[in-house]
């Protein structure tokens, strides 16, 4: 049975938790998740108060401010993006203290330096993480043990430097990788043959990669692969098959040595870039049969008829140009200059 509150009483607590509320009303009307707050904050800071980070008023709920998004249910950060403006320096540490972060985004920031922090290894939510265009050096950091939730590495168009960590090809829910443009040394991982997507796609061209196609990579379901621009060397027969789903197969400028003659190029490929390799034989009549757009063989050491026929009857002027160019080879052979500079 409740006791009887006399009148009086019910009024005094109505008006004390009014009271309460007004003093609490600041914090109970912010979104913002306390913790989060400090973090940006303290992001704010490390960047010494930039002024495109102006929004960034502690009396301010963070879930309005600039280049931040709360989710709808329990306001936590769940994306943080920066692109163009006056950032300078190094990327803090304290990104790492956003935990519930699914999105982080660096884009056009050539005064961003030092190395991408390994504290987003604590980011366990983390699917998109996209640092491009910065002025990042030094080497990635191991940190992708823990972040299981990554579909999407993006760190084109910067200097980092170092090996490719082997744990990226671990990653369960990755779908692209975008490493080009940096000074990448070291093979390829041969755990990138573990990536499960359906449509993976991988750009790791303008690096130092060395080493042969891992094996592995035969198992990939590819449809985008660019390896231009490296050093890799051997036959990158993991990555040809008819059965394959690559529509794009960019190998140019490496130093792959093998007979062309009978392989057998994926059946969806539309562009195929094999300039400036070691290649040896002749050119597949098969590709012929492709729907290709691009198709370039041209400073290789080819042979041979070209299969004047089919797609590649749309190259019509190249082809003749490279006619000639697989003529030339012939007669120099070794003598010509032009088979050192790769
Ligand atoms: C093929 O590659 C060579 C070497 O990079 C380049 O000079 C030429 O323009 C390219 N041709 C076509 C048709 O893409």
């Amino acid at each position: 049975m409740a006791t009887k509150v006399p009148p009086i009483s019910k009024v005094f607590f109505l008006s004390l938790l009014l009271i309460i509320f007004t003093f609490l009303q600041p914090s109970l009307s912010e979104f913002c998740n306390a913790l989060d707050k400090i973090a940006l904050l303290d992001i704010k800071t490390q960047f010494k108060n930039p002024s495109i980070l102006a929004s960034w008023d502690p009396t301010t709920d963070c879930c309005y401010w600039t280049n931040v998004l709360c989710e709808q249910k329990d306001y936590r950060v769940y994306s943080l993006s920066f692109s163009y403006g006056d950032l300078a320096g190094p990327i803090p540490p304290q990104v790492g203290d956003l935990p519930f972060l699914q999105l982080l985004n660096f884009h056009k920031y050539p005064k961003i330096t030092g190395s991408i922090p390994a504290t987003i290894g604590k980011l366990g939510r983390l699917r998109f993480l996209e640092i491009t265009w910065t002025g990042i050096s030094g080497p990635i950091p191991d940190v992708f043990a823990t972040l299981k939730s990554l579909e999407f590495i993006d760190f084109s168009y910067n200097s980092i430097s170092g090996t490719i960590p082997a744990s990226i090809g671990y990653l369960p829910s990755l779908g692209g990788l975008r490493l080009d443009r940096n000074n990448l040394v070291g093979p390829i991982p041969a755990s990138f043959g573990e990536f499960k997507a359906a449509d993976f796609y991988m750009y790791l061209s303008h690096n130092q990669l060395s080493g042969t196609i891992p094996a592995s990579l035969s198992k990939l379901r590819l449809s985008y692969i660019d390896l231009s621009r490296n050093k890799l060397v051997g036959d990158p027969a993991p990555l040809f098959g008819w059965e394959k789903t690559t529509q794009l197969l960019d190998l140019s400028r490496n130093k792959f040595a093998f007979d062309l003659t009978n392989v057998r190029f994926p059946k969806r490929l539309v562009s195929l870039d094999l300039n400036h390799n070691k290649m040896t034989g002749s050119i597949p009549a098969e590709v012929t049969q492709l729907r290709l757009n691009l198709f370039n063989v041209s400073y290789n050491r080819l042979c041979g008829k070209i299969p004047y026929s089919g797609s590649l009857l749309k190259f019509g002027f190249y082809l003749v140009g490279r006619i000639e160019e697989i003529k030339d080879r012939e007669s120099y052979r070794d003598g010509d200059p032009r088979n050192r500079e790769d």
